[in-house]
């Protein structure tokens, strides 16, 4: 990602909190003129930059959005992004919500976009029930479950986004153990055995003009 934006890419951060993961690709020397970031809630980009003191330098645009919302302020970006990154945020939403918001990501991206994340898997795929919310669950509201993927279920999820937005995509994704991840037993205990670190990237691979804008 840090070579794409080197070489002049842009990127939008979905859910993006704090902005910790643009920040980390800004040290790695990546530009952050073309940076984008959204949350639905904006006072964590507020305080991001009490957080790393950067006000000065990072220069990523943040647009306040809901990523289920087809209708956002993130439509003023549609067809325009060549990198996607959505860490922590399908697995808030149930198997529907997460459609509609691949369905709203694809709307953002053009031929050769990337959309890369993680998040939490499980060795088989399942609906789990929603906790308590906290914070940065919010945009979860609504949702009665959670859906942690395996690489198949991912994969017929985005079969699904693919047929109903006329797009091809290549998908690639992994399970790997928690603790891998940093995880201990402790931290992971109230998801069960069956949870893994997930993490995918999927590529754009056609030219269709979703937006009537190229
Ligand atoms: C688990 S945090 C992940 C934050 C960050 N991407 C990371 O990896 O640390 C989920 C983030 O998604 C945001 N969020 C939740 N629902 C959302 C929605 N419907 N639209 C946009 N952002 C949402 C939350 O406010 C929160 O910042």
């Amino acid at each position: 990602m840090v070579a794409r934006l080197k070489a002049g890419a842009s990127i939008l951060d979905l859910g993006c909190c704090f902005g910790q993961d643009l920040r980390h690709m800004a040290a790695d020397g990546a530009p952050t003129e073309k940076m984008y970031s959204s949350d639905i809630i904006p006072e964590f980009w507020d305080i991001s930059y009490d957080l790393y003191r950067d006000a000065g330098h990072m220069k990523a645009r943040f647009i306040p959005a809901d990523v289920l919302d087809p209708a956002s302020p993130l439509v003023e970006l549609q067809g325009k992004l060549d990198i996607l990154l959505a860490n922590q945020v399908f697995h808030l939403f149930d198997w529907e919500r997460q459609v509609e918001a691949g369905k709203n990501m694809v709307a953002l991206s053009r031929l050769g976009t990337w959309l890369v994340g993680y998040q939490i898997g499980s060795s088989v795929g399942r609906a789990v029930p929603v906790r308590t919310t906290t914070g940065g669950e919010a945009g979860g509201a609504g949702s009665k479950t959670k859906f942690f993927h395996t690489p198949e279920t991912w994969r017929e999820m985005w079969r699904q986004v693919q047929r109903e937005t006329g797009t091809e995509w290549e998908v690639e994704s992994s399970l790997r153990p928690l603790k891998e991840w940093g995880l201990e037993d402790e931290d992971s205990a109230w998801m069960g055995p069956a949870a893994r670190g997930f993490e995918f990237i999927v590529r754009r691979v056609d030219d269709y003009d979703l937006n009537g804008k190229d």
